[in-house]
């Protein structure tokens, strides 16, 4: 069945002697492109991730849209206004080509295990974005099929895709903020109400997680970002790369990660909403204690730090020196509990008494935070001499140009 048009333009290709028009009709799954005024489809394009959208530009505007027939590229020529309508509506379900001529790459931002993030402008409106670049992998689609329905306050929101030669890019909302990693490198968290209000962000983008059958598997202080600085309230969730829906079966174990639940870690893991969880226990007793679950550093396989992992004790004498208040310290012990079907989930966490009582005072100090990281330099992930290959996409990008340029001689 046909899905409804939410959107109808004329455009026209132009040809040798005479140009011809066609209707161009967005539905929510699918471009059927028409021949002009009547209902023959001419050409189809279904908006899966297997398929490209070409954009021409020039003078900063679109000028034309192409699709892919029989392994070439068709160019269709049509309004600035209705082609940039259609790029907003269909941006996060196919795959975009011509990044160089959209977005003109600032700044690095951010870098992770297999990735940078670079800060880029819409050449056409001016807005700010922030760009991940991925090698070209597979793992690309993971990303983006786990994340392509979420919208929630609390999670990152992805605007589209593109693929060049060399990379696979997202456009994301760009995040004011830093990550919490930094907020607590720096030590900025120091009162109750600060690690209250994080937990609770991150809870709740737990519970919808939950609801959408995803686990995101690498929760992390690096992986959680604030929208604007100074809000706390503005957290988001990103980094979905190693996101895997609850029903899946042939999932990669993930490699490290200090904050991994022990039974992601078992000869046949169970993965569930409760390694989320976990994660986020851990990040909460980090708030309050300023240490990490376990006193270790991250040995790449290395089996003593896998089996303190797996095995799940933890210290809990930590928090009290700290002076965690006791429901903080019920809360943490709850979502920290080794085994999975005992351990509470996002919904039940939220319920307890932590959340509901307001006797904690709202600005007490936590002392812990005074010595630590003093005399550690602070190690910022940014390498200044990176140069981004989009030279290799610039040139195809050209031969595009070209491309267009013919049609109208
Ligand atoms: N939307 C964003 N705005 C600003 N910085 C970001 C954004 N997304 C990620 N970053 C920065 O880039 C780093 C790496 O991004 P991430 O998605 O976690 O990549 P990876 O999958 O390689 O870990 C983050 O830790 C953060 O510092
Ligand atoms: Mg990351």
């Amino acid at each position: 069945m046909l899905l409804p048009v939410i959107h109808s333009f004329t455009c026209e290709r132009i040809h040798y002697f005479m140009n011809s028009y066609y209707t161009v009709n967005i539905h929510t799954d699918q471009i059927r492109i028409n021949q002009f005024k009547s209902q023959n489809t001419k050409y189809i394009c279904t908006l899966t991730f297997d398929n490209k959208i070409y954009w021409y530009t020039e003078q900063q505007k679109i000028h034309a849209f192409g699709i892919i027939v029989k392994k070439k590229v068709k160019f269709f020529k049509g309004n600035y206004k209705d082609l940039e309508e259609m790029r907003r509506l269909i941006g996060c379900k196919i795959i975009f080509d011509g990044i160089v001529s959209l977005y003109k790459c600032n700044n690095q931002i951010g870098e992770g295990a297999d990735s940078k993030v670079f800060k880029v402008e819409d050449n056409i409106n001016k807005s700010l974005w922030a760009l991940k670049c991925l090698e070209r992998k597979d793992d690309f689609y993971q990303e983006i099929r786990m994340h392509q329905n979420l919208e929630h306050n609390h999670i990152i929101q992805f605007k589209e895709y593109f693929q060049g030669e060399q990379y696979y890019y997202i456009i994301m909302e760009l995040m004011g903020g830093q990550t919490l990693s930094k907020l607590l490198e720096k030590n900025l968290i120091t009162t109750h109400q600060q690690c209250k209000v994080i937990i609770q962000a991150l809870l709740s983008a737990l519970v919808y997680l939950k609801n959408e059958g995803i686990i995101h598997r690498d929760i992390k202080p690096a992986n959680i970002m604030f929208a604007q600085s100074g809000r706390l309230d503005s957290l988001k969730l990103v980094d979905f790369n190693f996101a895997i829906r609850q029903n899946d079966t042939n999932v990669q174990p993930i490699l490290c990660g200090m904050n991994t639940a022990p039974e992601a870690l078992q000869d046949n893991p169970i993965y569930s909403d409760k390694m989320d969880v976990y994660s986020c226990g851990a990040i909460l007793y980090k708030l309050y204690s300023g240490e990490d679950i376990h006193p270790i550093r991250y040995m790449q396989e290395s089996n003593v730090f896998y089996d303190i992992l797996r095995n799940g004790s933890i210290d809990f004498k930590v928090l009290e020196k700290a002076n965690t208040p006791n429901q903080a310290i019920r809360l943490i012990k709850s979502m920290l509990e080794i085994d999975p079907f005992k351990r509470v989930n996002a919904q039940e966490a939220l319920q307890l008494d932590y959340f509901q009582n307001e006797s904690l005072s709202p600005t007490e100090k936590r002392s812990r935070f005074q010595q630590r990281y003093q005399n550690e330099s602070l190690k910022i992930g940014i390498t200044t001499d990176f140069e981004i290959n989009i030279d290799q996409d610039a040139k195809s990008a050209n031969i595009r140009k070209m491309e267009i340029h013919h049609h109208h001689h």
